[in-house]
């Protein structure tokens, strides 16, 4: 199953918004509708944002009198993910020729397929050193093959110690407000027939210092130079959580997430959704009519806070004082 693909000239998806209840695939054939389905969720995760934004391109060459405006808008269309303006970047460096442009797209698209074989490798043998086997994992909102083309990235290594055999559980943390673990990651953990079990949010913390957990893994929406990583809100109190109980924190994410042009996590734009998505559940409110609400997507984490990240092509030993900057790209598994 793959999450998003170039199909008949037309971009097509499933609609992240109407998991678990429903399996639907979106087909889209403006840019418009492509910037519509990007802000309100349809299509999300880092590396499906990349593949996204670089088939964006395609439709842009494609149905545009004016590509170099739609795909300015397409760029912005979420602020945080590296990922995105990253995929428009690759594929608009082929314009004008319409073929050009749509041959990198899917190259882009192939490419994160192999990215997220070659992480649950690196990520596996990684956790096979640092934690016992079979391992329990935490994980927050939804790194799997939704959030990427197929596979996944931090929930992509859960699924190869799976297959290995040494997986014990998979804690998910529910991720409010959109409740991305709760609806997308529980969904992928039942399909791959992998244990697992749904924990809200405020536990995450309480139960690594209990010992429910031997090990966290995130994806990351953005790495800095030097390590700091923005992801889903709740990664950082994750983290904190994690730090206090002796527990690896672990980021799982393509080299396509790391962004050595932004030196520290604090240059990092977080995108706040607003104030519907906290005040209300599915059009059911929550709270008093009027409350006001601060609504971050994402957070960062220290370097200080992660014991090392996990590409396509290294691990980065934080906890040895290494860096994005400091390690080279290795090999892909
Ligand atoms: O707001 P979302 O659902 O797009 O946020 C996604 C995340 O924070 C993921 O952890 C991140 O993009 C990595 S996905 C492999």
């Amino acid at each position: 199953m793959r999450t998003i693909d170039w199909v008949d000239g037309a971009i097509e998806l499933i609609d992240q918004t109407r998991l678990p209840d429903e399996l639907v695939t979106l087909r889209i054939e403006t840019v418009d509708g492509l910037i519509d389905a990007i802000r309100r969720l349809a299509v999300r995760g880092a590396p499906a944002l990349g593949v996204a934004g670089a088939l964006g391109v395609a439709l842009a060459a494609a149905t545009c009198d004016d590509p170099a405006e739609a795909i300015a808008r397409l760029r912005a269309a979420r602020p945080t993910a590296v990922n995105l303006a990253w995929g428009v970047d690759q594929a608009a460096a082929h314009l004008p020729g319409f073929d050009a442009v749509l041959a990198r797209a899917l190259e882009i698209r192939d490419d994160d397929i192999a990215a997220c074989r070659s992480m649950g490798e690196y990520g596996a043998d990684l956790l096979a050193e640092l934690a016992p086997v079979p391992v329990r994992i935490m994980t927050v909102c939804n790194t799997g093959g939704l959030a990427a083309v197929e596979r996944g990235t931090a929930l992509g290594v859960v699924r190869t110690l799976h297959e290995r055999g040494g997986l014990a559980e998979a804690l998910a943390l529910e991720t409010r407000p959109l409740l991305q673990g709760a609806r997308l990651t529980t969904w992928e953990l039942a399909r791959m027939g992998a244990p697992h079990r749904l924990v809200v949010d405020a536990a995450g913390p309480y139960l690594l210092a209990r010992g429910h957990a031997d090990a966290v893994l995130i994806g990351a929406d953005r790495i800095a130079a030097n390590g700091d990583t923005a992801n889903k809100i709740g990664s950082y109190a994750l983290a904190l959580g994690a730090k206090r109980a002796g527990v690896p924190f672990i980021v799982v994410a393509p080299e396509t997430t790391v962004d050595t042009a932004t030196p520290t996590g604090a240059a990092i734009e977080i995108e706040d959704r607003g104030a519907a998505e906290v005040v209300s559940v599915k059009g059911v409110p929550l709270a008093p009519p009027g409350t006001a609400a601060l609504n971050p997507a994402f957070d960062v984490t220290p370097h200080e806070l992660i014991t090392a990240i996990v590409t396509d092509r290294r691990v980065v030993r934080l906890d040895r004082g290494e860096t994005p900057s400091s390690v080279p790209p290795g090999p892909r598994r």
